[in-house]
């Protein structure tokens, strides 16, 4: 399994924790991701939900954006097995004004502590691909969905992601980084086979492709959060690092520069 940085967060250093809230954060800013959130809440109709849960809530971005919608009346709780993640999750609720809307708690998404047939939707939102035992969590989400409730599972499809900026490197730099961004690059393909032995049917698959040419702030920050987070774990060569992100920004302010990756939302219910 590729040593993927979401699953070390426990024994991470600060710096690193800083990097990856940041990312959390602007991928919460930029509305083309937002607007993948946005297809699935409104295919789910969310608003018409009593209860969420969100499973790896990280900062707690989506949990943050259901609790703030207008139309949203419910409550909603976010976990995720990174205590310093649920914190951060806590002081930007309360900083936004959300803070009695949405809890958040520290667990395992693979062997939570919620309690069975308690939820309307659970979300996992770009957490599968990072987890030792995806299927663990997808049961999990089956078990506390209530009958008829929902279970959403979004995540990119990272065995599609490219990235091009005409370095002759691109590909090798492009392993590292899928090799520390993510722990199963071709989950999303194998979530019918999961969600049928978890006793969930799909009921929708929503598919886009994020595509940027030239200046990309969702690429940029991918780059500029996984490179030296390669560089540093071993996964890529020090001057190589350098040098390609010094061929990246060239290419994303020429304009030359293309990056892409497919993401999927699958909606089921419990059998
Ligand atoms: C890419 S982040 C996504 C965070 C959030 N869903 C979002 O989209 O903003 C992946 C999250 O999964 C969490 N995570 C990884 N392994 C986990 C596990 N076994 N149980 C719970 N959370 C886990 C990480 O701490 C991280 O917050």
């Amino acid at each position: 399994m590729a040593m993927d940085i979401w699953q070390q967060l426990q024994s991470a250093e600060s710096s690193t924790i800083d990097r990856i809230v940041e990312r959390l954060e602007m991928r919460g800013r930029d509305d083309t991701f937002v607007a993948l959130t946005d297809r699935y809440l409104d295919l789910v109709d969310i608003d018409s939900l009593g209860t969420v849960l969100e499973l790896g809530c990280g900062t707690g971005v989506i949990s943050r954006s259901i609790a703030a919608r207008p139309g949203y009346t419910g409550s909603v709780v976010g976990s995720d097995y990174s205590a310093q993640l649920v914190e951060a999750a806590q002081q930007f609720a309360r900083a936004e004004g959300v803070g009695d809307l949405v809890r958040f708690e520290v667990e395992d998404a693979q062997a939570t502590r919620q309690p069975s047939n308690a939820y309307d939707a659970v979300i996992l939102h770009t957490l599968v691909s990072h987890l030792p035992e995806p299927a663990l969590a997808v049961g999990e989400a089956a078990r506390v969905a209530k009958p008829g409730g929902v279970v959403v599972v979004f995540d990119g499809d990272y065995a599609s992601l490219t990235i091009r900026t005409g370095h002759p490197d691109d590909e090798t730099v492009l392993q590292a980084i899928r090799n520390v961004s993510s722990a199963n690059h071709h989950v999303m393909r194998s979530m019918p086979e999961i969600m049928k032995q978890q006793s969930l049917s799909i009921k929708d698959i929503d598919a886009s492709v994020l595509v940027a040419a030239g200046e990309s702030p969702f690429f940029g920050s991918l780059a500029r959060t996984y490179v030296p987070l390669a560089v540093k774990s071993g996964e890529l060569d020090e001057d190589l690092g350098h040098d390609w992100m010094d061929t990246f920004e060239a290419a994303a302010v020429g304009g030359t520069a293309f990056a892409s990756c497919n993401y999927l939302s699958y909606i089921a219910q419990p059998d």
